[in-house]
């Protein structure tokens, strides 16, 4: 068979009384009503470690979904050794068999798995039901489908024969085994960091965020489903100070395939070093981390695009996406037009349980993040360079819920204008019409990622010379969009400066990574 160039997953509209609808509200009740456990799977063997913790409801807080069991040093050693030996066997395994693999678990999303993988990741969490189909269904099929079509072009890509001379390029998974460390915000995320090295012939050690344990161990139960042999991924959710360091010294360590906090980060780039002549090679590292992505709107903006572009890219999934909109730009003639529309808007948004379709947003992650955020905005409640317009409502009681926020500043530098919050919180900046070039510098230099950014202008002249004028602030750059929402394939991911190496999810560039190439010459 030849992979061809895929198309992306359609969302599902989950409509009243639709069939998609019912089916998942089955599944939902389904998942509630019992409880599971969930080992390590480690060389395709579940591992009970009898140290345990739990996964819960972030929007129903008391209701617990799992007992996880977590792994510790001893447990990180066997599933390293168990990934050496079965990459043995999975490097010789031809690249289109190893494809096969991912390329059934898309079918099987597409089909039987996409409410288990939908009901996990709303249950889990907190997603609602059209945030989870985009996440666990459509972009996680997408990663599988794209990243193979991807492997299948580099694998084709050979060099130049010439007469009496044979030349080529093998592409060899990389030596030793690959790191997954994946964060609780996209299941997608989840499954594609241990997935695209493994798609390239690597075997892999993936320690999954303690909030998401819940639907990412569905996503390696679908993996098994669909043929991954024994040992290719390992499955060992822990705290990060018990695996890491197992995992970060061992001389085998070939890469790194990473997304969370810019702080974890820079640790593990430390750690590197610090081991750096243990390792047999230099350990590929791939990370996205965090961001403070800017929306800038131009005199010329369409008032209408650019209030749904601040709702969707500041609150959709509570904010909690590295590319939400953070920071936003706006001037002073538009802007009476812009808080009324937003203030009409956001008086709709209902924040809730994601059981219930017609809510907006869910709750937060944990308490940790509940404290966290609400820390900002009681920071900028008590500030006389601050206004909270719209919001700023908290509460914990049956879960971890925060009000969709928008707080104006006087202040381009204000707090919540330069540090990540990752919630439902947005700060406004109101510039002069005639002082452009000044809000562009602010877009540019305000904070120190450059993930994403949005442009809202109608003027095409205006268009090119901001285009031109934002350089590295963003790695995506939205124009007449939101932020947030980058579809594999189509706007291959990621920034640079503290939001990590740039290496776009989604894209070829991503795949290369994971390959430790051979050039062969043969005269004949
Ligand atoms: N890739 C995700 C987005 O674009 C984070 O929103």
């Amino acid at each position: 068979y030849q992979i061809m160039r895929p198309q992306n997953e359609p969302v599902l509209s989950f409509l009243p009384g639709s069939d998609e609808k019912k089916s998942l509200k089955r599944r939902i009740a389904e998942m509630k009503a019992s409880a599971i456990e969930i080992p390590l799977i480690i060389n395709g063997k579940e591992i009970r470690t009898g140290r345990t913790g739990t996964c819960i409801i972030p929007h129903n807080k008391s209701h617990v979904l799992a007992t996880c069991h977590m792994a510790g040093p001893r447990e990180t050693e066997i599933a390293i050794r168990a990934a050496l030996e079965a990459g043995k066997k999975w490097e010789a395994t031809p690249w289109d068999h190893r494809l096969a693999v991912f390329l059934r678990a898309a079918e099987l999303i597409s089909g039987p798995w996409r409410d288990t993988l939908n009901a996990a990741t709303m249950l889990g969490q907190s997603k609602t039901v059209y945030e989870a189909d985009a996440d666990a269904a459509c972009e996680l099929a997408d990663f599988f489908r794209f990243n193979s079509y991807f492997v299948r072009q580099i694998m084709e890509e050979q060099p130049q024969s010439v007469p009496g001379v044979l030349n080529r390029m093998e592409y060899r998974p990389l030596e030793g085994f690959v790191f997954a460390v994946t964060p609780f915000n996209f299941t997608a995320i989840g499954g594609n960091l241990p997935s695209s090295p493994a798609m390239a012939g690597n075997t892999v050690i993936w320690k999954p965020s303690s909030t998401a344990i819940y639907s990412n161990y569905y996503v390696m139960k679908l993996l098994t489903e669909a043929g991954l042999p024994d040992g290719v991924i390992n499955f060992v959710p822990g705290a990060g100070s018990e695996v890491g360091p197992v995992v970060m010294g061992h001389p085998m360590l070939a890469g790194i395939h990473f997304t969370g906090s810019t702080a974890t980060f820079n640790t593990m780039w430390r750690t590197v070093a610090q081991n750096l002549e243990n390792y047999r090679n230099y350990p590929r590292i791939v990370g996205e981390t965090g961001g403070k992505d800017f929306l800038f709107a131009h005199v010329s903006a369409d008032t209408d695009a650019l209030i749904h572009a601040i709702i969707s890219g500041s609150f959709s999934y509570q904010g909690q996406k590295c590319s939400a909109t953070s920071r936003v730009y706006i001037p002073e003639s538009i802007w009476p037009d812009v808080k009324k529309g937003l203030l009409r808007e956001m008086a709709d948004l209902k924040t809730g349980d994601v059981e219930d379709f017609t809510n907006y947003m869910g709750a937060v992650i944990d308490q940790a993040a509940f404290d966290s955020v609400r820390s900002y905005i009681d920071f900028a409640r008590a500030s006389p360079e601050a206004d909270i317009i719209a919001g700023g409502g908290c509460s914990d009681e049956t879960g971890f819920f925060i009000e969709p926020t928008v707080i104006v500043t006087t202040d381009p530098h204000f707090k919540t204008m330069q540090e990540e919050i990752f919630g439902p919180v947005v700060t406004v900046y109101i510039y002069k019409d005639d002082a452009c070039e000044k809000a562009l510098e602010l877009c540019e230099s305000t904070s120190g990622y450059a993930l994403t950014g949005a442009i809202f202008a109608r003027d095409r002249i205006a268009i090119a010379k901001i285009e031109k004028r934002l350089t590295y602030s963003a790695g995506n750059l939205y124009i007449n969009d939101k932020t947030t929402g980058a579809f594999v394939g189509l706007q291959p991911f990621g920034g640079s400066r503290a939001s990590g190496t740039n290496e776009k999810a989604g894209s070829k560039h991503n795949l290369s990574r994971w390959m430790s190439p051979r050039t062969i010459k043969e005269n004949f």
